[in-house]
């Protein structure tokens, strides 16, 4: 059967070869592939980095590189760069910052390419946990002259706990940075991975001549392009005169690369499978420098798809019977038709729109017959899906983030992962008028995991917020505001931290006034401390309590 593979649709309108002809170049054919043959040309993975170190412009080069786009200020125009295309939501324009993340979908090199964005930020961290959920591997981008920063550790520590494969960009050479050796050691040191440069920079930051690829060990110089719009031309150039042309930078960088095989620094995938080692590309995403290089990098070793593991540690084979998880919900991402999108990554099987599947949650049979690729505010519809790919439900209001959907055999996926809470606040409607919509908006949020909300099981009706960052409580009050028309009041409370408890040992912290026990949506009780210290006594006067740190679940995918 002829199966027509469409992907998404905004891209098209960034083209500047016209919407049309893109929309023309991108329906692709689906071969007569079987389901195992579509998976293993898959390769779904998302871009981690710290705010500003590169990700969004080194999206918009994969897709220059890939022919979606034809020139790449077309997708960050110029005079308005920070509205990006995966930036939909006002907050995040005005703000400058990527909160929500929205998945892309592009072909090179005969590879289905599946991009997931991530928010950089930290106080979204477990939105990034979500997505690394359903991703294959990632592309962590560095900023040569800053390295990893403190504030963006903990997402790259989850990245590597995962085991999921890690290639790693070391971005900004074009201008003063560190040292790259110092940068690799840091890595190693901060989070455990053990970087393998495939490419190493001739020439120092700032003054950046081309790399040497250390597998053929030829240098490969770049010519500029304005603004690094088009596509770099690269001339591979043999070590004799690379010598003579370079001089002492290229006698700096074969020294370098010469340490670098003394110490086993050599390209590894079995350990990089492993989420052991990282791949390392050094370049420039602006001027386009070293972008081919790791998108053929994600091509030629990252992996594709394998079977699944789901909740009892059974690999669910890639060509069985269709199956998903939702990994992300969001609602409203188009204002004009206030909707509610749940996105899938597809596990198993081939996915057909208008096919029904069993909600795993409910044990319901669910239709599937709005299926789209969904990017920011626009959507195109789905008709084919295959294992890595990702497939928005809209209007599936009764998808939960983590609830698994099947044909045939039943199969629950491992929980998604969620972060201990690290600020806390009560919220009450500033309009009693409004009260309905403030409901309505506080179980939307939670049900989109934009926070978190706790209840008095006792009895005191005003929720309390509980979040990783403080930036999530503006969202939720801006979203609240925009698209309930509900005004809100957050205050503070003077906790900081929570731990996992029972009904049991809930009983008893209820003669502390300085213990708080909540409960979550889920059911999980909650109880929160104000410091550290009455923590610390009671776990030690009492170990037979059950205050268990929430840690983040990383289960390997
Ligand atoms: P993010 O998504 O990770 O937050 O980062 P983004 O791509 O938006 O890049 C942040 C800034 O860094 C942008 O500059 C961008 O042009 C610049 N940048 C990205 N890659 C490179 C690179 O390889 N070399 C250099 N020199 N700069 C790079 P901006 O000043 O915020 O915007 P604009 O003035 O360039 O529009």
């Amino acid at each position: 059967m002829k199966a027509t593979y469409r992907s998404a649709a905004t891209l098209d309108r960034m083209s500047a070869t016209g919407p049309r002809q893109v929309v023309a170049e991108a329906e692709e054919t689906a071969s007569e592939l079987g389901i195992v043959d579509e998976s293993a040309r898959r390769r779904t993975f998302a871009i981690i980095s710290h705010p500003d170190a590169g990700k969004t412009t080194l999206t918009e080069k994969f897709l220059l590189y890939a022919g979606r786009v034809a020139e790449a200020g077309a997708v960050k125009a110029r005079g308005n760069r920070r509205r990006v295309v995966s930036d939909w939501m006002a907050m995040e324009r005005q703000r400058g910052i990527s909160i929500t993340s929205t998945v892309l979908q592009f072909t090179y090199r005969g590879s289905v390419i599946n991009l997931l964005d991530t928010p950089g930020h930290r106080d979204f961290s477990e939105d990034t946990y979500r997505v690394l959920s359903a991703v294959d591997s990632a592309v962590m981008v560095l900023d040569v002259a800053k390295g990893i920063e403190p504030q963006t550790l903990k997402l790259f520590e989850v990245c590597r706990a995962r085991e999921l494969p890690i290639l790693t960009f070391l971005n900004k050479y074009d201008r003063p940075g560190r040292d790259p050796l110092e940068l690799i050691d840091e890595i190693e040191k901060l989070i455990g991975l053990r970087p393998t440069p495939v490419t190493w920079p001739v020439g120092i930051p700032g003054d950046f001549r081309g790399v040497i690829d250390r597998r053929s060990g030829e240098l490969i110089r770049f010519a500029r392009t304005a603004r690094g719009a088009g596509i770099s031309v690269e001339e591979s150039v043999d070590p004799q005169r690379a010598s003579q042309e370079e001089g002492s930078a290229w006698q700096t960088a074969t020294e370098e690369c010469a340490l670098l095989d003394e110490v086993g620094s050599d390209l590894d995938l079995k350990s990089f499978l492993a989420g052991e080692s990282s791949p390392l590309f050094v370049g420039s995403a602006l001027t386009n420098f070293g972008v081919r290089h790791l998108l053929d990098a994600v091509v030629d070793l990252a992996p594709a798809p394998s079977a699944r593991q789901d909740a009892s540690r059974e690999h669910r084979a890639l060509d069985a019977a269709f199956s998903g998880f939702v990994f992300k919900v969001q609602a409203n991402m188009d204002p004009a038709h206030r909707d509610h999108v749940a996105f899938v990554r597809v596990c198993s099987g081939r996915f057909e729109r208008g096919m029904t599947v069993t909600h795993g949650s409910t044990g319901r049979p669910f239709g599937t017959k709005h299926a789209a690729a969904v990017f920011g505010s626009e959507r195109e519809t789905i008709d084919i899906a295959y294992p890595g790919d990702v497939v928005g439900l809209v209007n599936a209001s009764d998808l939960h983030i983590g609830d698994s959907l099947y044909a045939d055999n039943p199969v629950t996926f491992p929980p998604i992962p969620s972060c201990a809470p690290e600020l806390f606040a009560t919220v009450r409607s500033l309009n009693v008028s409004r009260y309905k919509q403030f409901r309505r908006g506080l179980a939307q949020m939670a049900q989109e995991g934009v926070i978190q909300v706790l209840r008095d099981p006792n009895g005191d009706p005003v929720p309390v917020l509980a979040a990783v960052g403080q930036m999530q409580f503006e969202v939720f009050s801006f979203r609240l505001a925009q698209e309930f028309g509900a005004q809100v009041e957050l205050s503070a409370t003077p906790h900081r931290i929570a731990r996992r408890t029972d009904a049991q040992t809930a009983a008893r912290l209820s003669a502390w006034s300085s213990v708080r026990v909540l409960a979550r949506e889920d059911g999980m009780l909650l109880a929160l401390f104000e410091s550290p210290y009455w923590l610390q006594r009671l776990e030690a006067d009492h170990p037979d309590w059950t205050l268990e740190p929430i840690t983040v679940s990383v289960a390997p995918a």
